[in-house]
């Protein structure tokens, strides 16, 4: 498993041996110590502010001559999400899987159109808790041994596989942390899902098939995951990820009832390959129809308190509905968390990455900015 508590373990290993840290391992939760045995060996790299909005926002083919399918090597990081995997498979991402937030930002707009606020939002969540903040570097996950020779284990860890932070439970193709593996496509999770195709949507992945096939998962981590969370991100995120199924995956050119097939959604969840002659959705887009698919069987954020099936919500927790209180809530704990007392450049760091987050929230949440460590001098 790549729990949080088994990354600071092998991060702890990599940094006895500092000059080995990786330039793309996450520095959160690494006593001062260890820190102050691995920031000499990382160059500080200020951040660049990412991007805005894309100047053509409308449907455009991706899967084009310029960025053609090429599966992982050994060396090539990938993991739990199947979007990001896709654009490294296709260069719309470095084919290594070792990015910054800006170039996700680029890349999610480009190919997925995805509403630059939202863009920004997910890459500055996920670089702050799982990225190298003094080099600016962030791994899609860990390098892929099913392609080759397994690589030595601190490689294994990291990136987006690192679960409680951003990654979580109730996946649609991938298995709770608990079980091991919380990163690779998982046949059985996914013979599930289109059984609720079948069931729900006609052989399709629909929004009726959003909000049944996600209950159940829910369920089923309730009743089996002794270590089940939903605390924020995750109650917002396991939503959100119902949602870009059809928010994302559908071609752009189906534009009413959209809906998502088998093979397609094999070919993104398995193979992290575009659809052949496929295009990106024809206007922005951030988390069209979450609140509907939370409604249909609501549960409020919280977890499994002692073992299976002892859910209880967390009163102190925003919901989906309050999306500053979501951005608050990871500013003020999740981040402090992972960097209780910050100084020098990584306290320089975190600073502009905040600040980069909270432009992606500046416009639902105006006044609302949060300054876990202070205001910057
Ligand atoms: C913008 C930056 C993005 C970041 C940082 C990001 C990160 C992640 C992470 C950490 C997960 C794992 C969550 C879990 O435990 O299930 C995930 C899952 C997922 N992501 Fe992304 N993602 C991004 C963009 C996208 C885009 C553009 C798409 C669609 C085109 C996408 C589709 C998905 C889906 C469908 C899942 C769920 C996979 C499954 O449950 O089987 N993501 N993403």
């Amino acid at each position: 498993m790549v729990s949080f508590t088994n990354f600071v373990t092998l991060a702890l290993a990599l940094a006895s041996t500092a000059s080995a840290f990786p330039a793309y391992g996450s520095l959160a939760g690494l006593p001062r110590e260890e820190l102050d045995k691995v920031l000499p060996t990382l160059e500080f790299k200020k951040p660049a502010p990412p991007p805005g909005p894309l100047a053509y926002n409308g449907t455009k083919l991706v899967y084009d001559k310029a960025h053609p399918w090429k599966a992982p090597g050994p060396n090539d990081f990938r993991g739990p999400c199947p979007g990001l995997n896709t654009l490294a498979n296709h260069g719309y991402l470095p084919h290594n899987g070792i990015t910054t937030p800006a170039e996700i930002v680029t890349a999610v707009m480009e190919a997925f159109n995805m509403d630059n606020n939202l863009a920004k939002f997910a890459a500055y969540v996920a670089h702050l808790v799982d990225g190298n903040l003094l080099t600016g570097l962030i791994s899609l996950g860990h390098a892929t041994p099913e392609t080759g020779p397994a690589p030595p284990a601190p490689a294994l860890a990291g990136g987006l596989n690192t679960h409680l932070v951003f990654e979580g439970d109730s996946s649609i193709t991938r298995a709770d942390a608990y079980w091991g593996d919380n990163y690779s496509f998982n046949q059985t999770l996914f013979d599930e899902l289109t059984s609720y195709m079948d069931r729900y949507g006609g052989g399709r992945y629909t929004w009726d098939v959003a909000k049944e096939a996600k209950w159940q998962r829910i369920q089923n981590s309730i009743a089996t995951n002794p270590e089940f969370s939903l605390m924020q991100p995750r109650h917002f995120t396991v939503y959100l990820e119902a949602t870009f199924v059809i928010n994302f995956f559908v071609d752009g050119r189906m534009t009413e009832n959209r809906s998502l097939g088998k093979e397609e959604a094999l070919s993104w969840f398995k193979t992290n390959r575009f659809p052949d002659d496929w295009y990106r959705p024809g206007a922005p887009t951030a988390f069209e129809n979450i609140t509907d698919v939370a409604k249909a069987h609501v549960i409020e954020p919280g977890r499994n308190v002692n073992g299976v099936n002892t859910y209880e919500v967390d009163p102190t927790q925003p919901d989906l509905y309050n999306f500053c209180g979501i951005y608050v809530d990871f500013v003020n704990r999740v981040v402090p968390m992972m960097y209780p007392n910050p100084t020098g450049d990584i306290l320089e760091a975190l600073q502009i990455n905040l600040q980069y987050l909270y432009d992606s929230a500046a416009e639902a949440c105006p006044g609302q900015q949060q300054f876990p460590y202070g205001k910057p001098q």
